[in-house]
């Protein structure tokens, strides 16, 4: 049943035009069909250069968002219309702008989790992977970090030159996890690496043998000499992994990391989205995308 539904995608995606993005975090069968899978970062990137008419972005709204603000001219549709990304609705317009005026000469750096409405009184985008080489690029020395303050946190210790000033919002997936859940995973894995996902707590983080973004933790497992693997990020990338390398071990750092909104996404839902009955096709008003695409660009520019 699974082969016959995705045999059919694939028939679809190119009679119709349709370039699939699945996001890493997105199940072992979407990622089969999908034309290219990657961290946020890469998403991003590809999204511009995608030479279909119509993308089906299997991931969460801001993702679908940022693949239209970078491509006006394609139809983009979100493969489920509830795949939302509670930490990118954590702060508001109105919040960023009165901290902006109240600290004038701040440069605005938000992680990519955002919403486009939001993005619209930020100065550059970051996402997980390149949050760090592009604070470090870009000229100002003043920073206010949304909205992630475990990843605000990471990076401030990366680059103590410059000056942060950090808010609080974050994951809830990823700040449940606690330094007693890594002590545990530990005890059970003694000869296990432990790498993480820079959303975790700074108590978790520092525990660990690697931190990255969703394709900088599985790049450096599948390189490394090493036979087992605590892995704290979304157990998504336990079963790639174990898919990947399967002479290796991957344990997830915990049961409860899981993102139900990246768990929303069926592979039903992807044929639904490329044969145009279902999903959502997303919309944005020109004057908001101009205002909102400027910081992605930035972020394009920087992180290269
Ligand atoms: P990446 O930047 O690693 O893809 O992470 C996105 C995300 O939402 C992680 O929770
Ligand atoms: Fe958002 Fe966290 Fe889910 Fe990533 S794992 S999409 S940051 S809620």
């Amino acid at each position: 049943m699974i082969k016959d539904l995705q045999q059919e995608i694939l028939r679809l995606k190119k009679e119709r035009d349709v370039c699939i993005l699945a996001h890493s975090y997105m199940g072992e069968e979407i990622c089969e069909v999908a034309d290219f899978t990657g961290d946020s970062y890469a998403l991003s990137v590809k999204a511009k250069t995608a030479p279909q008419s119509t993308v089906v972005m299997c991931g969460v709204r801001f993702m679908a968002e940022t693949v239209k603000m970078l491509s006006p001219q394609k139809k983009v549709i979100l493969a489920n219309a509830d795949a939302g990304c509670p930490m990118a609705e954590q702060m508001d317009r109105e919040l960023i702008s009165q901290l902006k005026e109240s600290m004038p000469g701040y440069t605005v750096v938000a992680y990519v989790n955002t919403t486009a409405e939001l993005k619209t009184v930020c100065d550059v985008c970051v996402t997980s992977s390149s949050a760090v080489k592009i604070c470090r690029a870009i000229p100002a020395k003043d920073i206010i970090f949304i909205p992630d303050i475990n990843l605000g946190t990471y990076v401030k210790k990366q680059i103590p030159e410059k000056n942060f000033k950090l808010v609080s919002g974050g994951c809830p997936t990823h700040a449940k996890m606690t330094r007693a859940d890594v002590l545990k995973a530990k005890a059970a894995h003694p000869g296990a690496l432990f790498l993480v996902h820079p959303e975790c707590r700074p108590e978790v983080t520092e525990l660990a043998d690697y931190v990255g973004s969703t394709s900088g933790i599985m790049d450096f497992a599948e390189k490394s000499d090493a036979k087992e693997f605590i892995i704290g990020t979304e157990n998504a990338i336990v079963q790639h992994l174990q898919f990947r390398c399967p002479q290796k071990k991957f344990y997830p750092l915990s049961k409860d990391l899981l993102c139900h909104n990246m768990k929303v996404t069926t592979l039903s839902d992807v044929y639904d989205a490329v044969r145009g009955e279902g999903g959502e096709v997303i919309e944005m008003e020109e004057g908001m995308r101009l205002a909102a695409v400027k910081c992605i660009e930035k972020m394009i520019e920087y992180g290269g």
